[in-house]
């Protein structure tokens, strides 16, 4: 591919563009819609900038093929060129954020927290690789990830998007995950987004979206430090984050937005808004649009009232509250990127190399997805060295979560808020009950995980003699010796999986926020895992009680309290959320891989406690690190 290459000649190419841009050109490439939102002719009639994806929003039966041709639409609206259009092609963006897990049939990775457990650079770059490839093979450019948030508190409902508690292994992962999604912004490449600007972990209570209530060195230190060697790398995009820092929205934050990011940091790329973020900054809406564009938002994630938008902004352009260099800015940083990336010469989707390949979901990408199960696996328990099991054993497998490939899969899994069941069969839905999306010939129930194993498939493939009893009233000392339960936590994604102990927290943090605060109903009202998910300790129960040990897996987003299920059990795993290659549970359970993983999150004893890497008076169940081994045990 003929790339302009020198940043003189980008530069260059960027003015040139410019130069013949209209206010409302140059206004449409600020807008970022969402596809249910807007057809290809208006993508062309408002100039628009970007398409995006909200989470399990998809095209026709949600194919590669019907991806590419949807962006394939797009796009030729985009680059058509006539006296009112100016031909610049549009980039689409998705939440690729574990693999690109809104397609069905996609390879599911693990959830960041298990990334972070497996502390592994080099996994993370190939698995930015493999990401970025499945990407392309539905002809899209651009991805919302990786999120570098450094979660301070299991609360928080976007803990598993996290790393690491500690800025360290976020640090260490930042620059190599762009550098494989980025790849050298050749043929392989998708454009990279770290996320949230900044601070979306470190909020009071772990409230998503809340205030994050520090100094500007720790902020510094514990939030800002990780996205260093992402921009270091070239990072393309940055995306504002909902929360606050000291009260103050960072949506309408010109110190954060363009004072450090842009001035301090020299970020050339452009800041994309959070979804529909700038909306709770006033309840005005024409003024959050100035807000957010002064304080140095570029493009404008705007959900449906695009249109609105794109009104408000002519009008403040036109009446001086936008000063026109502020938007010339924000099209020069667009179109940066848009030539960057190389998009100018890059064919329409439909003729893209990787479009429609056959490596997507491929068993060599799943390789590389079990191998990071493996990795992230953390042994917390092993009395008698239990395990590793002996794949001849009589084993009874129990637990809601041992044959649910999405509940393994987590949020953010072909719908936003994740799925339930372990259904590998596409099913047609009739047109009528279809709602109607863009390609008309909608058609997938949605909920179902193609490709892949569940957890009790990885086992069952190795060991000949083991049975599925989910609730666990099948225990029998005569006919089995070991039970492994997989219980835990069900699907939930931002907000809705949040902790909330109390209302009064809500109202506390509501009073220190400059803005609206938008309040989701949360997962539940403590971290403690019985009072979550009573159900678990029953199915452990029920194989204990016949004298049988249990061998428990964990799935869950974050850290949970664990008294009584931990006593329970004979030995005990941290799955995290593993995605669709639940075999590589079975690769370390039955002994052909060691553990490897180690707690990037401290590990709480009691509701209430947040001990946090680095304390004083530190006395978690498990610290920072932890993890045992086969190797190294007595
Ligand atoms: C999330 C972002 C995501 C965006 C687009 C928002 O709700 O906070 O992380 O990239 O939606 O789906």
């Amino acid at each position: 591919m003929e790339k302009t290459n020198t940043i003189q000649g980008i530069e260059q190419k960027v003015e040139a563009i410019l130069s013949q841009m209209t206010l409302e050109q140059k206004v449409g490439q600020m807008t970022q819609t969402e596809r249910m939102s807007i057809s290809p002719e208006e993508v062309k009639r408002y100039h628009i900038g970007s398409v995006l994806s909200g989470g399990g929003s998809c095209p026709g039966s949600n194919t590669p093929g019907d991806w590419v041709a949807m962006n394939d639409a797009y796009w030729a609206a985009s680059v058509e060129s006539d006296e009112k259009h100016l031909s610049i092609p549009i980039i689409y963006g998705v939440d690729a954020i574990h693999g690109h897990n809104n397609v069905l049939g996609a390879t599911i990775f693990p959830h960041n927290i298990g990334l972070g457990a497996a502390n592994d650079p080099v996994l993370l770059e190939k698995i930015a690789k493999v990401t970025a490839r499945e990407i392309l093979a539905t002809g899209v450019e651009w991805t919302f990830a990786p999120t570098l948030a450094v979660a301070r508190n299991n609360q928080w409902g976007r803990t598993y998007e996290s790393y690491s508690e500690d800025p360290e292994i976020v640090k260490a992962y930042a620059g190599r995950f762009v550098k494989g999604l980025q790849n050298n912004l050749g043929r392989d490449a998708v454009i990279a987004c770290v996320k949230h600007w900044v601070g979306d972990g470190g909020t009071t209570y772990g409230i998503d979206q809340g205030d994050t209530r520090i100094s500007e060195d720790e902020l510094t230190r514990l939030h800002i430090s990780p996205y260093y060697p992402a921009l270091a790398e070239g990072v393309l995009t940055v995306m504002a984050s909902f929360n606050s820092w000291n009260g103050d929205k960072c949506h309408g934050h010109k110190y954060l937005l363009t004072d450090i990011l842009k001035d301090e940091l020299g970020f050339e790329g452009f800041i994309i808004s959070d979804w529909d973020g700038i909306d709770y900054l006033d309840e005005d809406y024409s003024k959050t649009i100035a807000m957010g564009v002064n304080a140095g938002i570029d493009m404008f994630m705007v959900s449906e009232k695009w249109k609105t938008f794109i009104e408000h902004l002519l009008v403040h352009v036109r009446n001086g509250r936008v000063p026109m260099e502020r938007i010339d800015d924000a099209v020069r940083r667009i179109l940066f990127v848009k030539i960057k990336y190389g998009l100018f010469e890059r064919p329409r989707p439909a003729e893209r190399f990787w479009s429609n390949h056959d490596s997507f979901g491929s068993k060599e990408h799943r390789e590389v997805a079990r191998e990071a199960v493996r990795k992230s696996l953390v042994l917390l328990k092993n009395e008698n060295n239990i395990l590793p099991l002996n794949k001849t054993a009589r084993i009874i497998v129990a637990g809601k979560n041992a044959n649910d490939c999405g509940h393994q899969c987590g949020g953010f899994t072909i719908a936003w808020q994740g799925v339930s069941d372990n259904d590998s069969i596409v099913k047609r839905v009739s047109e009528e009950n279809a709602s109607s999306t863009y390609g008309g010939e909608v058609g997938v129930q949605k909920g179902s995980i193609v490709g892949g194993t569940s957890i009790w498939q990885g086992i069952q493939a190795v060991a000949p003699n083991a049975t599925l009893s989910i609730d666990g009233r099948a225990a029998d000392s005569a006919k089995h010796d070991v039970g492994i339960v997989v219980i835990g936590e069900t699907p939930y994604a931002e907000g809705m999986g949040d902790i909330r102990s109390g209302d009064n927290t809500i109202v506390e943090m509501g009073s220190y926020i400059k803005g609206l605060l938008k309040v989701l109903s949360p997962y539940g009202r403590s971290l403690t895992l019985n009072e979550l998910h009573p159900e678990d300790l029953i199915a452990i129960k029920n194989i204990t009680d016949q004298g049988i040990p249990a061998v428990v897996v964990l799935v869950s987003g974050r850290t949970l309290i664990i008294e009584k299920e931990l006593a329970a059990s004979t030995a005990f795993v941290a799955a995290w959320l593993p995605g669709s290659e639940g075999q590589g549970i079975a690769d370390v359970l039955f002994g052909d891989y060691d553990f490897q993983g180690k707690l990037s999150f401290t590990w709480q004893k009691k509701e209430g406690e947040n001990f946090l890497r680095g304390d004083e008076n530190y006395e978690p169940l498990f610290p920072y690190g932890y993890g045992l081994q086969y190797s190294n045990q007595d």
